[in-house]
């Protein structure tokens, strides 16, 4: 296999492999955020590899090429899948990182399933990459690779970026492991996060909880090495997504879609992973109160919930499905009439131009996150409505609520606050939402994903330490 000037690794690959039930092998591509934009900055780009998990259990597949990147398959068994994927990443590290809205589960054998994997993904990467190579580490689910390949490979110049918060050190306190992370995560030579609390949050931590000195941005490691944690939240490829936007089908279909709802007067739409941390359940108990006021009635008013399947073997997962299930049937069997429902619950996943189409016909966009690091939806939002029309009615408790700020904001735990804010998204005047929406798109033009890519890059490039062996 081949070697690599420049290297990234996400516990996801950008494609997901699916076996059928006759065997025939099929790849879709991955669900989230993090391949959004990672996969627009790696897209084209020479010499570059992606080492991730292909989304199912057992032997990983042969690495192959896909639109220009290497992408090399890490393998993890039935068992890892359980204790470090659905268990250590997403029932233990998940909720603390999102400020526990629900309970996190601690288990040792998870967290040596964690240390197992992080190794194997260190291993990987330090097969694939070049002498002095750059190496960009990705997320919550791999924190200990930094020190790891550190160990492996002294010449490599590594970089983290968090995709999700980082607790207050209070809740990260908790973790019977929390000084290892702290470890893990120094090994790099700059650490990026979305929002400049969370990387003050991180600091915080490594001198609470690990004695060490930081100053300003620049914590001192045990091993006397200096790492740099700040914030660069990320974004979108906005002119992609614009040009799709603008594509006659993408606009004709937006069309049909309205048509096809019976060309309600007020289409919401909510997109979200089925994740307790996006406030389905408050944006649904406000869409119910606003219809039993007799606020909005189908066929005037509808809502078309975007939920995509996500770690559906988690319980805490599981019974948020079972809840919003719920309740969507409820709200459709009292409000619901023939030819009109009054939810529209979509429990699956759609590709990027019928996403661009859902978004250019709704009227108002409903992103109601308890947490969120960043939340894509939002920008992706405002960058399809070139047409400067549409409305985006978004959480404060969202790393994209930083920068949006001529968006409708709002604190989703505060339901009558949330309906409001919905009333007054509906019923501003066409001049104000154009305005709105206009300072809303120049904002993601100017902080698109190449822009933030760029940043992390030169940041890592001017991390306050040299790597071991490299000219200065
Ligand atoms: N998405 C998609 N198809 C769908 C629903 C969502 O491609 O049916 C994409 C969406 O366009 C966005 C991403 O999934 O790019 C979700 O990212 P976000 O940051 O909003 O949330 P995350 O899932 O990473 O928590
Ligand atoms: C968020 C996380 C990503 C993760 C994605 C989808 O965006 O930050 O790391 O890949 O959700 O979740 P999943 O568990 O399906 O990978």
């Amino acid at each position: 296999e081949e070697t690599y000037s420049f290297v990234i690794a996400a516990n996801r690959l950008p494609v997901d492999r699916h076996v059928g039930p006759d065997g025939e092998q099929e790849w879709r591509r991955s669900p989230g955020g993090l391949v959004t934009a990672m996969d627009s900055v790696m897209r084209g780009r020479e010499g570059a590899a992606w080492v991730g998990w292909a989304g199912e259990p057992g032997e990983a597949p042969e690495p192959f090429e896909d639109s220009g990147m290497h992408l090399h398959p890490v393998a993890l068994s039935e068992q890892e899948v359980t204790d470090y994927y659905e268990g250590f990443s997403n029932d233990t590290l998940w909720p603390i990182y999102h400020d526990v809205i629900v309970p996190a589960t601690f288990h040792r054998r998870w967290w040596e399933a964690y240390l197992r994997v992080n190794k194997r993904f260190a291993e990987a990467v330090a097969k694939v990459s070049d002498q002095g190579a750059t190496v960009w580490v990705h997320d919550y689910q791999l924190q200990l690779v930094p020190r790891f390949l550190r160990e492996l490979r002294p010449d490599l110049r590594i970089g983290w970026f968090n995709h999700i918060p980082f607790p207050p050190v209070e809740l990260f306190a908790q973790l019977p492991w929390r000084g290892q992370l702290i470890d893990g995560l120094l090994g790099a030579d700059y650490l990026g996060f979305q929002r400049s609390a969370d990387a003050g949050n991180f600091l915080r931590a490594a001198r609470q909880l690990r004695g060490l000195s930081t100053k300003g941005e620049v914590v001192r490691a045990d091993d006397d090495r200096r790492v740099r944690a700040s914030a660069l939240p990320i974004s979108i490829d906005f002119a992609a997504l614009d040009e799709m936007a603008r594509r006659p089908d993408v606009i004709e279909r937006a069309k049909e879609i309205r048509s096809q709802l019976g060309d309600p007067e007020v289409l919401m739409l909510g997109v979200d992973r089925l994740d307790y941390t996006k406030g389905i359940r408050h944006r649904l108990k406000a869409y119910q109160e606003l219809l039993a006021e007799g606020h909005y009635s189908p066929p005037e008013v509808s809502l078309v919930q975007v939920a995509v399947p996500s770690r559906e073997r988690v319980d805490a997962y599981r019974r948020l499905k079972d809840q919003i299930e719920g309740t969507v049937g409820q709200i459709n069997g009292e409000y619901s009439t023939v030819g009109a429902a009054a939810v529209h619950y979509l429990h699956q996943s759609f590709d990027r131009a019928e996403m661009a189409a859902m978004y250019l016909a709704a009227d108002i966009c409903l992103v109601t996150p308890l947490r969120d690091g960043m939340n894509l939806v939002a920008k992706e939002y405002v960058t399809c409505r070139h047409d400067l029309g549409g409305a985006l009615v978004l959480s404060e408790f969202t790393g994209a609520a930083h920068e949006l700020n001529a968006a409708y904001l709002h604190n989703p735990h505060d339901i009558q606050g949330l309906k409001n804010t919905i009333v007054r998204a509906v019923e501003a005047q066409p001049t104000e939402k154009r305005r709105r929406m206009r300072s809303l798109r120049r904002r993601v033009r100017e902080h698109d994903v190449q822009r933030w890519a760029e940043r992390f890059l030169q940041a890592l490039e001017s991390a306050p330490e040299r790597p071991t062996g490299t000219p200065s």
